[in-house]
């Protein structure tokens, strides 16, 4: 994290933290629309269903540094708290999380700093997602700053079942009974065989459509 540290000295404002994050956030959600488009021409799909992106509040972000046992300043908030700036990526099936991932990474300019694979290995709630902690540049008229931007990549199916545990969760303030826990683990399980059977049609449906390309034409 190198490139955040460096820049301790040159996000000094709050005014500033925010005018950064949400450039960041922009230069995201463009290259991914970029991408999108170019998989569209390619392979006559769009791997991503939507994207959605948001700044954390600053109440969150204090709440963040306080749980973390950090002094709330502009440097701790830079350096300590990764989910400033917040980007989710919806696609449609499973194969399309690693296909954007890569898509990602291979961007000259952006530095992956983590991977969370919560998709190989779900979380004991359920949760499967994959998570990518990214810098992306940020062009000033008199510096260039690297910024974090969270990334959260999911199917449809894993993000209906997110928000609704996290609704869940949010209502029982993270203590909701037992037989719910072990509903939403076994909805999760069935988000997984609904995801590779969903998969699996694709999958056929791109095998007819390839056949009927190589029939002779009558
Ligand atoms: P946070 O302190 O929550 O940011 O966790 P972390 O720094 O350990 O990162 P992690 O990758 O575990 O989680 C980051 C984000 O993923 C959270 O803010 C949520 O948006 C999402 N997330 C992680 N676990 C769960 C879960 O069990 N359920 C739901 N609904 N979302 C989750
Ligand atoms: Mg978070």
């Amino acid at each position: 994290m190198e490139a955040i540290l460096d820049a301790e000295n040159q996000i000094e404002t709050w005014q500033e933290v925010t005018l950064v994050y949400n450039a960041a956030l922009k230069q995201m959600n463009t290259r991914l629309e970029i991408l999108n488009d170019e998989f569209q021409h390619v392979h006559q799909y769009n791997p991503i269903e939507h994207i959605k992106s948001r700044i954390k509040t600053p109440e969150s972000i204090v709440k963040k540094l306080k749980r973390h046992g950090y002094e709330s300043t502009i440097e701790n908030m830079v350096n300590y708290v990764n989910d400033i700036a917040g980007v989710r990526i919806i696609c449609s099936f499973s194969s399309d999380i690693y296909r954007i991932a890569e898509m990602i990474r291979l961007q000259n300019d952006i530095r992956v700093v983590a991977v969370k694979d919560y998709i190989r290995q779900p979380k004991p709630s359920g949760y499967k997602s994959y998570h990518m902690l990214v810098t992306v540049p940020v062009f000033l008229s008199d510096k260039t700053v690297d910024v974090k931007v969270e990334i959260q990549i999911r199917t449809v199916a894993m993000d209906f079942w997110a928000s609704l545990e996290h609704k869940i969760n949010y209502k029982f303030e993270g203590k909701a009974p037992e037989y719910v826990k072990t509903e939403l683990v076994e909805c999760a399980q069935m988000v997984s065989a609904l995801d590779s059977r969903m998969q699996g049609l694709n999958e056929e449906i791109k095998k007819i459509e390839e056949s009927a390309q190589n029939w002779p034409q009558t």
